[in-house]
Protein backbone atom coordinates (compact mmCIF):
# COMPACT_ATOMS: atom_id res chain seq x y z
CA UNK A 1 0.00 0.00 0.00
CA UNK A 2 1.04 3.58 -0.73
CA UNK A 3 1.85 5.39 2.48
CA UNK A 4 2.43 8.84 3.48
CA UNK A 5 5.14 10.12 5.62
CA UNK A 6 5.77 13.56 6.65
CA UNK A 7 8.92 15.65 4.95
CA UNK A 8 10.49 16.08 8.28
CA UNK A 9 10.31 12.40 9.50
CA UNK A 10 8.97 12.26 12.74
CA UNK A 11 5.91 10.49 12.04
CA UNK A 12 4.72 7.06 11.33
CA UNK A 13 4.09 6.58 7.55
CA UNK A 14 0.52 6.78 7.05
CA UNK A 15 -2.09 5.76 4.50
CA UNK A 16 -3.83 8.15 2.18
CA UNK A 17 -7.05 9.06 4.00
CA UNK A 18 -5.14 10.11 7.45
CA UNK A 19 -2.97 12.34 5.43
CA UNK A 20 -5.90 13.79 4.10
CA UNK A 21 -7.74 14.10 7.44
CA UNK A 22 -4.84 15.40 9.14
CA UNK A 23 -3.90 18.01 6.81
CA UNK A 24 -0.45 19.26 8.51
CA UNK A 25 1.70 15.95 9.73
CA UNK A 26 2.25 16.44 13.61
CA UNK A 27 5.96 17.27 13.54
CA UNK A 28 5.09 20.06 11.53
CA UNK A 29 5.98 18.79 8.43
CA UNK A 30 4.26 18.04 5.01
CA UNK A 31 3.26 14.49 4.13
CA UNK A 32 4.57 13.06 1.07
CA UNK A 33 3.88 9.90 -0.94
CA UNK A 34 7.01 7.83 0.55
CA UNK A 35 7.88 7.04 -3.66
CA UNK A 36 6.09 9.03 -6.62
CA UNK A 37 4.94 7.04 -9.38
CA UNK A 38 6.94 7.11 -13.12
CA UNK A 39 4.60 7.94 -15.75
CA UNK A 40 6.27 6.21 -19.31
CA UNK A 41 6.20 7.40 -22.61
CA UNK A 42 3.66 4.78 -23.68
CA UNK A 43 1.31 5.99 -20.66
CA UNK A 44 1.17 9.65 -22.10
CA UNK A 45 0.33 8.21 -25.06
CA UNK A 46 -2.09 6.41 -23.86
CA UNK A 47 -3.86 9.31 -21.59
CA UNK A 48 -3.21 12.17 -24.58
CA UNK A 49 -7.00 12.34 -25.70
CA UNK A 50 -8.26 11.77 -22.29
CA UNK A 51 -10.96 14.33 -21.34
CA UNK A 52 -10.10 16.28 -17.39
CA UNK A 53 -12.16 13.50 -15.93
CA UNK A 54 -10.87 10.66 -17.25
CA UNK A 55 -7.36 11.88 -16.57
CA UNK A 56 -7.60 12.93 -12.98
CA UNK A 57 -8.89 9.65 -12.72
CA UNK A 58 -5.84 8.03 -14.15
CA UNK A 59 -3.57 10.18 -11.97
CA UNK A 60 -5.08 10.25 -8.68
CA UNK A 61 -5.87 6.30 -8.97
CA UNK A 62 -1.62 6.44 -8.80
CA UNK A 63 -1.61 7.80 -5.71
CA UNK A 64 -5.13 6.92 -3.59
CA UNK A 65 -5.08 2.82 -3.03
CA UNK A 66 -8.18 0.74 -4.15
CA UNK A 67 -8.85 -0.71 -0.77
CA UNK A 68 -9.36 3.30 0.87
CA UNK A 69 -11.50 4.67 -2.02
CA UNK A 70 -12.79 2.26 -4.80
CA UNK A 71 -13.11 3.17 -8.47
CA UNK A 72 -16.34 4.22 -8.80
CA UNK A 73 -16.12 5.90 -5.94
CA UNK A 74 -13.41 8.07 -7.23
CA UNK A 75 -15.09 8.31 -10.56
CA UNK A 76 -18.48 9.41 -8.27
CA UNK A 77 -16.17 12.11 -6.45
CA UNK A 78 -14.78 13.43 -9.79
CA UNK A 79 -17.81 13.92 -10.96
CA UNK A 80 -19.62 15.69 -8.29
CA UNK A 81 -16.76 17.59 -7.16
CA UNK A 82 -16.71 19.52 -10.88
CA UNK A 83 -19.87 19.34 -12.10
CA UNK A 84 -20.63 23.35 -10.60
CA UNK A 85 -17.97 24.11 -13.51
CA UNK A 86 -18.89 26.30 -16.01
CA UNK A 87 -17.17 24.64 -19.02
CA UNK A 88 -17.66 21.10 -20.39
CA UNK A 89 -13.53 20.94 -20.85
CA UNK A 90 -13.27 22.27 -17.46
CA UNK A 91 -10.35 23.97 -18.27
CA UNK A 92 -9.88 25.98 -21.53
CA UNK A 93 -6.77 26.64 -23.25
CA UNK A 94 -6.91 30.29 -25.18
CA UNK A 95 -4.03 31.23 -27.46
CA UNK A 96 -2.66 34.26 -27.84
CA UNK A 97 -2.46 36.14 -31.38
CA UNK A 98 0.32 38.34 -30.21
CA UNK A 99 2.69 35.75 -29.28
CA UNK A 100 4.02 32.75 -31.18
CA UNK A 101 3.00 29.28 -29.50
CA UNK A 102 1.90 31.02 -26.90
CA UNK A 103 -1.57 29.55 -24.56
CA UNK A 104 -3.11 30.70 -21.68
CA UNK A 105 -4.51 28.13 -19.92
CA UNK A 106 -7.95 29.20 -18.00
CA UNK A 107 -7.98 27.76 -14.51
CA UNK A 108 -10.50 29.80 -13.26
CA UNK A 109 -14.14 28.66 -14.53
CA UNK A 110 -14.59 27.20 -11.20
CA UNK A 111 -17.72 28.52 -8.77
CA UNK A 112 -15.60 30.91 -7.28
CA UNK A 113 -13.73 31.73 -10.21
CA UNK A 114 -9.89 31.31 -9.38
CA UNK A 115 -7.55 28.24 -9.72
CA UNK A 116 -8.14 27.55 -5.98
CA UNK A 117 -11.20 25.48 -7.21
CA UNK A 118 -9.55 23.22 -8.99
CA UNK A 119 -8.05 21.63 -5.94
CA UNK A 120 -10.85 22.43 -3.53
CA UNK A 121 -13.81 21.25 -5.29
CA UNK A 122 -12.10 17.77 -5.02
CA UNK A 123 -10.39 18.12 -2.07
CA UNK A 124 -13.41 19.11 0.52
CA UNK A 125 -15.71 16.61 -1.30
CA UNK A 126 -13.18 13.84 -0.82
CA UNK A 127 -12.79 15.05 3.26
CA UNK A 128 -16.57 14.81 3.51
CA UNK A 129 -17.26 11.52 1.76
CA UNK A 130 -14.27 10.42 4.54
CA UNK A 131 -16.10 12.10 7.37
CA UNK A 132 -19.11 10.90 6.59
CA UNK A 133 -17.83 7.44 6.09
CA UNK A 134 -16.67 7.54 9.39
CA UNK A 135 -19.42 9.21 11.14
CA UNK A 136 -17.05 12.03 12.38
CA UNK A 137 -16.90 15.66 12.08
CA UNK A 138 -14.07 17.75 11.32
CA UNK A 139 -12.88 21.75 11.78
CA UNK A 140 -11.06 23.03 8.95
CA UNK A 141 -9.22 26.04 9.47
CA UNK A 142 -7.92 28.60 6.32
CA UNK A 143 -5.59 31.47 5.49
CA UNK A 144 -6.80 33.08 2.45
CA UNK A 145 -5.34 35.86 0.23
CA UNK A 146 -8.59 36.37 -1.87
CA UNK A 147 -8.79 32.91 -3.50
CA UNK A 148 -8.58 29.70 -1.32
CA UNK A 149 -11.28 31.24 1.35
CA UNK A 150 -13.76 31.92 -1.15
CA UNK A 151 -13.04 28.33 -2.40
CA UNK A 152 -13.07 26.58 0.88
CA UNK A 153 -16.21 28.17 1.62
CA UNK A 154 -18.08 27.39 -1.41
CA UNK A 155 -17.52 23.96 -1.22
CA UNK A 156 -18.03 23.21 2.26
CA UNK A 157 -21.04 25.46 2.48
CA UNK A 158 -23.67 22.99 4.21
CA UNK A 159 -21.59 19.83 4.74
CA UNK A 160 -23.09 18.90 7.86
CA UNK A 161 -19.49 17.21 8.70
CA UNK A 162 -17.34 20.32 8.54
CA UNK A 163 -17.11 23.83 9.96
CA UNK A 164 -14.90 26.02 8.09
CA UNK A 165 -13.00 28.96 9.56
CA UNK A 166 -11.45 31.08 6.54
CA UNK A 167 -9.35 33.84 7.84
CA UNK A 168 -8.14 36.63 5.77
CA UNK A 169 -6.25 40.26 6.39
CA UNK A 170 -9.34 42.75 5.51
CA UNK A 171 -7.53 45.07 3.40
CA UNK A 172 -5.39 42.81 1.21
CA UNK A 173 -8.27 41.54 -0.95
CA UNK A 174 -10.61 42.76 -3.14
CA UNK A 175 -13.91 43.51 -2.01
CA UNK A 176 -15.08 41.40 -4.73
CA UNK A 177 -13.39 38.37 -3.11
CA UNK A 178 -14.27 39.43 0.56
CA UNK A 179 -18.43 39.50 -1.06
CA UNK A 180 -17.77 35.75 -2.26
CA UNK A 181 -17.11 34.69 1.18
CA UNK A 182 -19.20 37.04 3.54
CA UNK A 183 -22.45 36.29 1.33
CA UNK A 184 -22.56 32.68 2.62
CA UNK A 185 -25.44 32.29 5.01
CA UNK A 186 -24.72 28.67 6.02
CA UNK A 187 -24.42 28.12 9.25
CA UNK A 188 -21.12 26.01 8.80
CA UNK A 189 -19.15 28.66 7.49
CA UNK A 190 -17.44 31.25 9.52
CA UNK A 191 -15.43 33.97 7.90
CA UNK A 192 -13.03 35.89 9.83
CA UNK A 193 -12.11 39.10 8.38
CA UNK A 194 -8.75 40.28 10.44
CA UNK A 195 -7.60 43.97 10.15
CA UNK A 196 -3.99 45.50 10.72
CA UNK A 197 -2.16 41.96 9.60
CA UNK A 198 1.75 43.72 9.08
CA UNK A 199 2.53 40.30 6.76
CA UNK A 200 -1.14 39.61 5.41
CA UNK A 201 -2.06 36.11 4.73
CA UNK A 202 1.51 34.94 6.43
CA UNK A 203 0.17 36.30 9.80
CA UNK A 204 -2.72 34.29 9.30
CA UNK A 205 -0.78 31.04 8.88
CA UNK A 206 1.14 31.51 11.49
CA UNK A 207 -1.77 32.00 14.04
CA UNK A 208 -2.96 29.07 12.92
CA UNK A 209 0.04 27.31 13.56
CA UNK A 210 -0.26 28.30 16.71
CA UNK A 211 -3.78 26.93 17.11
CA UNK A 212 -2.34 23.27 15.55
CA UNK A 213 0.40 23.07 18.06
CA UNK A 214 -2.60 23.49 20.69
CA UNK A 215 -2.82 19.91 21.07
CA UNK A 216 -5.50 19.93 23.27
CA UNK A 217 -7.79 22.21 21.39
CA UNK A 218 -6.78 20.51 17.99
CA UNK A 219 -8.20 17.17 19.42
CA UNK A 220 -11.23 19.02 21.12
CA UNK A 221 -12.01 20.60 17.85
CA UNK A 222 -10.73 17.61 15.26
CA UNK A 223 -8.48 20.62 13.53
CA UNK A 224 -7.66 20.52 10.29
CA UNK A 225 -6.91 22.20 6.85
CA UNK A 226 -7.34 22.56 3.14
CA UNK A 227 -4.55 25.05 2.65
CA UNK A 228 -2.10 23.84 0.23
CA UNK A 229 -0.38 22.73 3.20
CA UNK A 230 -2.64 19.27 2.66
CA UNK A 231 -1.27 16.70 0.23
CA UNK A 232 -4.93 16.71 -1.42
CA UNK A 233 -4.46 20.08 -3.36
CA UNK A 234 -1.42 19.63 -4.87
CA UNK A 235 -1.95 15.98 -6.04
CA UNK A 236 -4.95 17.47 -7.41
CA UNK A 237 -3.11 19.87 -9.10
CA UNK A 238 -0.96 17.63 -10.79
CA UNK A 239 -3.80 16.94 -13.42
CA UNK A 240 -3.34 20.57 -15.14
CA UNK A 241 -0.26 20.40 -15.85
CA UNK A 242 -0.58 16.43 -17.85
CA UNK A 243 -3.84 17.95 -19.41
CA UNK A 244 -2.19 21.32 -20.47
CA UNK A 245 0.61 18.96 -22.03
CA UNK A 246 -1.39 16.89 -24.27
CA UNK A 247 -3.62 20.33 -25.51
CA UNK A 248 -0.95 21.53 -27.16
CA UNK A 249 1.50 19.21 -28.18
CA UNK A 250 1.50 17.51 -31.29
CA UNK A 251 3.66 14.46 -30.54
CA UNK A 252 4.42 13.03 -26.60
CA UNK A 253 8.42 13.43 -25.88
CA UNK A 254 8.19 17.30 -27.06
CA UNK A 255 8.71 19.88 -24.45
CA UNK A 256 6.83 22.55 -23.20
CA UNK A 257 7.08 25.76 -20.93
CA UNK A 258 4.98 26.74 -18.00
CA UNK A 259 4.55 30.23 -16.27
CA UNK A 260 3.02 29.90 -13.07
CA UNK A 261 2.24 33.33 -10.93
CA UNK A 262 3.43 31.66 -7.77
CA UNK A 263 3.27 32.53 -3.70
CA UNK A 264 2.84 29.50 -1.71
CA UNK A 265 4.58 27.08 -4.74
CA UNK A 266 1.65 25.31 -4.03
CA UNK A 267 0.78 24.95 -7.49
CA UNK A 268 4.41 24.97 -9.09
CA UNK A 269 5.19 22.05 -6.91
CA UNK A 270 2.40 20.51 -8.40
CA UNK A 271 4.21 20.99 -11.85
CA UNK A 272 7.41 20.45 -10.36
CA UNK A 273 6.46 17.06 -9.29
CA UNK A 274 4.57 15.93 -12.82
CA UNK A 275 7.86 16.72 -14.22
CA UNK A 276 9.51 14.42 -11.17
CA UNK A 277 7.08 11.42 -12.91
CA UNK A 278 8.04 12.05 -15.80
CA UNK A 279 5.87 15.18 -18.03
CA UNK A 280 8.66 16.70 -20.49
CA UNK A 281 8.68 19.92 -19.29
CA UNK A 282 11.21 21.82 -20.19
CA UNK A 283 11.18 25.07 -18.04
CA UNK A 284 8.90 26.04 -15.51
CA UNK A 285 8.98 29.70 -14.87
CA UNK A 286 7.91 31.01 -11.22
CA UNK A 287 6.57 34.39 -12.24
CA UNK A 288 6.82 36.53 -8.75
CA UNK A 289 5.03 39.93 -8.05
CA UNK A 290 7.99 42.36 -6.13
CA UNK A 291 7.61 40.10 -3.25
CA UNK A 292 10.03 37.94 -5.13
CA UNK A 293 10.44 34.88 -2.39
CA UNK A 294 10.68 32.52 -5.42
CA UNK A 295 13.34 34.64 -7.30
CA UNK A 296 15.77 34.62 -4.57
CA UNK A 297 15.37 31.30 -4.14
CA UNK A 298 15.47 29.83 -7.76
CA UNK A 299 18.44 32.94 -8.92
CA UNK A 300 20.42 32.93 -5.45
CA UNK A 301 19.95 29.92 -3.39
CA UNK A 302 18.53 32.19 -0.76
CA UNK A 303 15.30 31.01 1.44
CA UNK A 304 14.43 34.55 2.86
CA UNK A 305 11.54 35.92 4.72
CA UNK A 306 11.29 40.35 3.54
CA UNK A 307 9.41 42.65 4.25
CA UNK A 308 5.78 42.47 3.02
CA UNK A 309 4.66 44.40 -0.59
CA UNK A 310 1.20 45.60 -1.17
CA UNK A 311 0.84 44.77 -5.52
CA UNK A 312 -2.00 44.73 -7.86
CA UNK A 313 -1.53 41.21 -8.08
CA UNK A 314 -2.47 40.64 -4.24
CA UNK A 315 -3.03 36.83 -3.94
CA UNK A 316 0.29 36.57 -4.49
CA UNK A 317 1.60 39.23 -2.00
CA UNK A 318 2.98 35.67 -0.19
CA UNK A 319 6.18 35.51 1.71
CA UNK A 320 6.79 32.19 2.57
CA UNK A 321 6.67 29.60 0.05
CA UNK A 322 5.74 26.96 2.09
CA UNK A 323 5.37 24.04 -0.49
CA UNK A 324 9.11 24.44 -1.45
CA UNK A 325 9.42 22.35 1.41
CA UNK A 326 7.78 19.35 -0.07
CA UNK A 327 9.63 19.91 -3.49
CA UNK A 328 12.50 19.90 -1.88
CA UNK A 329 12.20 16.67 -0.49
CA UNK A 330 12.28 15.01 -3.60
CA UNK A 331 15.22 16.91 -5.06
CA UNK A 332 17.08 15.29 -2.26
CA UNK A 333 16.38 11.85 -2.41
CA UNK A 334 13.99 11.87 0.39
CA UNK A 335 16.27 13.22 3.25
CA UNK A 336 14.63 13.87 5.91
CA UNK A 337 16.70 14.54 8.36
CA UNK A 338 18.17 17.61 6.16
CA UNK A 339 14.54 19.06 5.27
CA UNK A 340 13.98 19.15 9.44
CA UNK A 341 17.08 20.99 9.58
CA UNK A 342 16.66 23.79 7.28
CA UNK A 343 13.27 23.81 8.02
CA UNK A 344 13.87 24.25 11.57
CA UNK A 345 16.66 26.98 10.69
CA UNK A 346 14.84 29.09 8.89
CA UNK A 347 11.82 29.34 11.66
CA UNK A 348 14.30 30.07 14.21
CA UNK A 349 16.28 32.41 11.89
CA UNK A 350 14.02 33.64 9.05
CA UNK A 351 16.81 32.95 6.24
CA UNK A 352 19.05 30.18 5.11
CA UNK A 353 21.32 29.99 2.24
CA UNK A 354 21.58 26.70 0.63
CA UNK A 355 24.66 25.07 -0.50
CA UNK A 356 25.72 25.71 -4.58
CA UNK A 357 25.09 21.38 -4.76
CA UNK A 358 21.53 21.60 -3.03
CA UNK A 359 20.91 24.87 -4.98
CA UNK A 360 22.12 23.58 -8.73
CA UNK A 361 19.78 20.21 -8.05
CA UNK A 362 16.49 21.80 -7.35
CA UNK A 363 16.75 25.02 -9.63
CA UNK A 364 17.61 22.88 -12.70
CA UNK A 365 14.57 23.73 -15.24
CA UNK A 366 13.41 26.24 -12.91
CA UNK A 367 13.36 30.23 -13.85
CA UNK A 368 12.61 33.03 -11.71
CA UNK A 369 11.38 36.70 -12.41
CA UNK A 370 9.44 39.49 -10.45
CA UNK A 371 7.06 41.56 -12.19
CA UNK A 372 6.74 44.69 -11.15
CA UNK A 373 3.01 46.37 -11.08
CA UNK A 374 3.26 48.62 -13.99
CA UNK A 375 4.76 45.82 -15.81
CA UNK A 376 1.38 43.94 -15.05
CA UNK A 377 -0.43 47.13 -15.75
CA UNK A 378 1.16 47.82 -19.13
CA UNK A 379 0.75 44.05 -19.77
CA UNK A 380 -3.42 44.08 -19.08
CA UNK A 381 -3.72 47.21 -21.17
CA UNK A 382 -1.64 45.28 -23.95
CA UNK A 383 -3.49 42.70 -23.99
CA UNK A 384 -6.83 43.90 -24.27
CA UNK A 385 -6.73 46.40 -26.50
CA UNK A 386 -4.08 44.49 -28.84
CA UNK A 387 -6.27 41.25 -29.10
CA UNK A 388 -9.40 41.43 -27.09
CA UNK A 389 -8.63 39.60 -24.76
CA UNK A 390 -8.43 40.36 -20.67
CA UNK A 391 -5.88 39.03 -18.23
CA UNK A 392 -6.43 39.08 -14.71
CA UNK A 393 -3.08 40.90 -12.68
CA UNK A 394 -1.61 37.11 -11.87
CA UNK A 395 -1.87 35.94 -15.41
CA UNK A 396 -0.44 39.02 -16.52
CA UNK A 397 2.44 38.45 -14.28
CA UNK A 398 2.81 34.91 -15.58
CA UNK A 399 2.87 36.58 -19.15
CA UNK A 400 5.00 39.22 -18.07
CA UNK A 401 7.64 37.25 -16.62
CA UNK A 402 7.73 34.93 -19.71
CA UNK A 403 7.99 37.76 -22.20
CA UNK A 404 11.17 39.34 -19.92
CA UNK A 405 12.67 35.48 -20.21
CA UNK A 406 11.87 34.59 -23.20
CA UNK A 407 15.12 33.72 -24.65
CA UNK A 408 15.95 31.82 -21.92
CA UNK A 409 12.67 30.12 -22.35
CA UNK A 410 13.78 29.19 -25.99
CA UNK A 411 10.99 28.19 -28.24
CA UNK A 412 9.25 25.47 -27.24
CA UNK A 413 5.59 25.87 -26.90
CA UNK A 414 4.61 28.23 -23.92
CA UNK A 415 1.55 28.11 -21.57
CA UNK A 416 0.92 30.28 -18.93
CA UNK A 417 -1.54 29.87 -16.14
CA UNK A 418 -4.47 31.97 -16.13
CA UNK A 419 -5.13 31.89 -11.82
CA UNK A 420 -7.97 34.04 -11.53
CA UNK A 421 -10.59 35.82 -13.66
CA UNK A 422 -10.53 39.22 -14.01
CA UNK A 423 -14.09 40.09 -12.44
CA UNK A 424 -12.03 39.53 -8.90
CA UNK A 425 -10.32 42.63 -9.51
CA UNK A 426 -12.00 45.57 -11.38
CA UNK A 427 -10.01 48.40 -9.43
CA UNK A 428 -6.78 46.99 -10.79
CA UNK A 429 -8.15 46.45 -14.59
CA UNK A 430 -9.79 49.85 -14.45
CA UNK A 431 -6.34 51.40 -13.31
CA UNK A 432 -4.73 49.39 -16.26
CA UNK A 433 -7.22 50.77 -18.74
CA UNK A 434 -6.53 54.46 -17.75
CA UNK A 435 -9.87 54.26 -16.02
CA UNK A 436 -12.09 53.33 -18.92
CA UNK A 437 -15.23 51.78 -18.11
CA UNK A 438 -15.11 48.38 -17.52
CA UNK A 439 -15.30 45.47 -20.09
CA UNK A 440 -18.24 43.19 -19.62
CA UNK A 441 -15.52 40.94 -19.55
CA UNK A 442 -14.35 42.05 -15.98
CA UNK A 443 -17.32 41.15 -14.29
CA UNK A 444 -19.10 37.68 -13.66
CA UNK A 445 -22.60 36.67 -12.53
CA UNK A 446 -21.46 35.25 -9.39
CA UNK A 447 -19.55 38.31 -8.01
CA UNK A 448 -22.54 40.41 -9.32
CA UNK A 449 -24.97 37.62 -7.40
CA UNK A 450 -22.63 37.74 -3.89
CA UNK A 451 -22.88 41.52 -4.02
CA UNK A 452 -26.86 41.07 -3.50
CA UNK A 453 -26.41 39.59 0.03
CA UNK A 454 -25.89 40.41 3.41
CA UNK A 455 -22.76 39.78 4.44
CA UNK A 456 -22.10 37.84 7.64
CA UNK A 457 -18.21 38.03 9.14
CA UNK A 458 -16.43 37.82 12.38
CA UNK A 459 -14.64 41.39 12.43
CA UNK A 460 -11.13 41.44 14.64
CA UNK A 461 -7.87 42.95 14.76
CA UNK A 462 -4.64 40.64 14.35
CA UNK A 463 -3.09 41.50 18.07
CA UNK A 464 -6.14 39.79 19.67
CA UNK A 465 -7.00 37.11 17.10
CA UNK A 466 -5.78 33.74 18.99
CA UNK A 467 -7.88 34.23 21.87
CA UNK A 468 -10.76 35.41 19.60
CA UNK A 469 -10.35 32.81 17.27
CA UNK A 470 -10.27 30.49 20.17
CA UNK A 471 -13.46 32.18 21.74
CA UNK A 472 -15.20 32.09 18.75
CA UNK A 473 -14.88 28.49 17.27
CA UNK A 474 -15.67 26.74 21.15
CA UNK A 475 -18.70 28.48 21.60
CA UNK A 476 -19.85 27.50 17.96
CA UNK A 477 -18.33 24.05 18.86
CA UNK A 478 -20.57 23.83 22.18
CA UNK A 479 -23.46 25.57 20.58
CA UNK A 480 -23.74 22.76 17.91
CA UNK A 481 -21.94 19.85 19.23
CA UNK A 482 -23.39 19.87 22.70
CA UNK A 483 -19.86 19.57 24.70
C1 LIG B 1 -4.94 34.09 -8.19
C2 LIG B 1 -3.80 33.36 -7.57
N1 LIG B 1 -2.72 33.11 -8.32
C3 LIG B 1 -1.66 32.47 -7.82
C4 LIG B 1 -1.62 32.06 -6.50
C5 LIG B 1 -0.38 31.39 -6.00
O1 LIG B 1 -0.54 30.04 -5.84
P1 LIG B 1 0.49 29.24 -4.95
O2 LIG B 1 0.31 29.76 -3.54
O3 LIG B 1 0.08 27.84 -5.09
O4 LIG B 1 1.86 29.55 -5.47
C6 LIG B 1 -2.73 32.31 -5.67
C7 LIG B 1 -2.80 31.90 -4.26
O5 LIG B 1 -2.00 31.93 -3.45
C8 LIG B 1 -3.85 32.96 -6.23
O6 LIG B 1 -4.93 33.19 -5.48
Amino acid sequence: MLKYISNKGGVEPVDFETAILDGFAADGGLYVPQTLPAISAEQLEKWKNLTYLELAFEILSLFIDRSIISAAELKQLLTTAYAPFEKREIIPLHPLKSRKNTYIMELFHGPTISFKDIGLAFLVNLVNFFLQRKDQHLTLIVATTGDTGPATAYFSAGKSNLDAWVLYPKEMITQEQERQMTSLQHANIHPFAVSNCPEGGDDLDAVISKLYANQNFKEKLQLSSVNSINWGRVMMQTVHYFYAYFQVVDQIGEKINLSVPSGGFGNLCAGALAREMGLPIKNLLAANNQNSCLERIFSTGKFSKEALINTQSSAIDILIPFNFWRYLYFKVGGDTQRIKAWMDEFSASGTLQFDPQVFASYSQGFLANSVTDEQTLALIKEIYTGEGYLLDPHAAVGLSASDTLREQLGTEKLVVLATAHPAKFPETIRRALNGAELPLAATHHSIESAKKYSQKVHLCEYQVLEPALIHAMQSNWELTKGQ
